[in-house]
């Protein structure tokens, strides 16, 4: 299925595991105790599965099952090393998630996601009812939360369940789903899937400059993509393919005739760049330009941790400094959905002939053909002649210069991987 979202919400910040409506009472005030008639297995909360317990603060209250549900796809016992957990990935873009309850892939867990219906705030629940495991978002919003729409049982945003509807209505006080942090920013809604209390708003990358642009040049979307999250990134840290596949993004050679430049940054961030010129400006930027005039043009792809991506391109005239130049910046952030499904989340800004509406619309339709009809079927197509493999580098493929950056940045990200699971 896809989706697109045109509009996008304004920017706010909300965390949303800080905020809590939960008092621990029933709607009508009576205390919670235990779940009604049903038996209490406290001893095997210790043997949940682990990434279950570092978050919820509570368990459910059924035996855990032998074995995990079939929530993933993908070969099940590679999935612990192929993401990195403790990371803000975006689960939507803001405009995606609004009245109805939203349920998305990520990282191979179904995750519930809607907004407050008072304050618009947005809550990330795993959408899992702990009761017989139906999906949460099979339910409906209600005061207080969302309501199970198997047997009634509502939970808060915080994850605790609030109501029982049943026998005579009370709660064991572990009762709860799993909520995952989640901060809108950026008009994007970032979750933490990893352990609660290391979610830290401050590591959500810097996309300000969406925020800071001229919003009449601002443009999102959002292309799901039957493909492995590290192709999706290795193939924005590859600009020598821009020739080949991409029209609108000739780079007249400039991508492919010099490796990148690749730099790690202090923060933990990876540029790669491409600087060239003099030479025919990129066909989307040769109206600013008299005709025949050559520039000097960079293109700069920033890779922050796991996978968002900030690129950039300054077009210069002779004499002329890159950041003083036309520039086009964009955002491509891929979330895994499963080891072979990815939400890919694209947007971008300009800074030049911000008031021209029409060329707008053309450049918007432009770079979302770019990413939707090229790049997508081109990086599924690899992944289906990959056949079930997530790692590409698994089947020692040929390297060409271009190839820099995407190498040094899945280095990076195996280490962080390797770090997490042995620390
Ligand atoms: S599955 Fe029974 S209340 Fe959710
Ligand atoms: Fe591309």
């Amino acid at each position: 299925m896809e989706s697109r979202c045109a509009a996008e919400r304004a920017t706010g910040t909300a965390f949303a595991c800080e905020k809590s409506d939960d008092r621990g009472e029933n709607p009508d005030g009576t205390a919670v105790e235990v779940l009604s008639a049903l038996p209490i297995h406290s001893g095997q909360l210790g043997r949940q599965r682990a990434d279950r317990e570092a978050t919820a603060g509570a368990g459910c209250h059924l035996p855990a099952p032998r074995r995990r549900p079939p929530l993933q796809s993908g070969r099940a016992s590679m999935t612990n090393d192929l993401y990195l957990r403790n990371a803000w990935y975006v689960a939507a873009l803001a405009g995606e998630v609004e009245a109805d309850l939203l349920r998305r892939l990520i990282l191979g867990e179904p995750v519930l996601l809607f907004r407050d219906e008072q304050s618009g705030a947005p809550s990330a629940l795993h959408d899992l009812c702990p009761h017989r495991f139906a999906p949460l978002s099979r339910g409906k919003r209600v005061d207080g939360g969302i309501q199970c729409g198997y047997h009634g049982l509502v939970f808060a945003p915080s994850g605790k369940c609030v109501l029982n509807p049943h026998g005579n209505g009370r709660i064991l006080p572990t009762a709860a789903v799993r909520a995952f942090p989640v901060i809108e920013r950026h008009g994007m809604i970032w979750i933490w899937m990893g352990e609660h209390d290391l979610a830290d708003p401050s590591r959500i990358p810097d996309f300000s400059y969406l925020d800071a642009a001229d919003q009449r040049t601002r443009g999102a979307g959002y292309l799901p993509t039957r493909a492995n999250y590290q192709l999706l990134t290795d193939n924005i840290l590859d600009a020598s393919h821009a020739d080949y596949l991409h029209a609108l993004l000739d780079s007249d050679g400039g991508t492919r005739h010099e490796a990148p430049r690749v730099q790690e940054l202090g923060d933990g961030s990876v540029e790669v760049s491409w600087t060239w010129g003099p030479a025919s400006p990129m066909k989307f930027l040769s109206h600013m330009y008299a005709p025949g005039a050559e520039v000097h043009t960079r293109l700069a792809v920033r890779w922050h941790a796991p996978s968002a991506m900030h690129l950039r391109i300054s077009s210069a005239a002779e004499g002329e400094e890159l950041d003083q130049g036309l520039q086009a910046e964009a955002m491509h952030i891929m979330t895994p959905e499963t080891a072979r499904q990815t939400h890919y989340f694209y947007g971008g800004v300009r800074s030049f002939d911000v008031a021209n509406d029409a060329y707008t619309a053309a450049f918007l339709e432009g770079a979302r053909r770019a990413f939707a009809d090229e790049d997508k079927p081109m990086i599924e197509a690899v992944q289906a002649n990959m056949g079930d493999e997530t790692d590409i580098f698994a089947m020692r493929p040929l390297g060409l210069i271009g190839d820099a950056g995407g190498v040094r940045v899945r280095e990076r990200l195996r280490r962080l991987i390797a770090a997490e699971r042995h620390p």
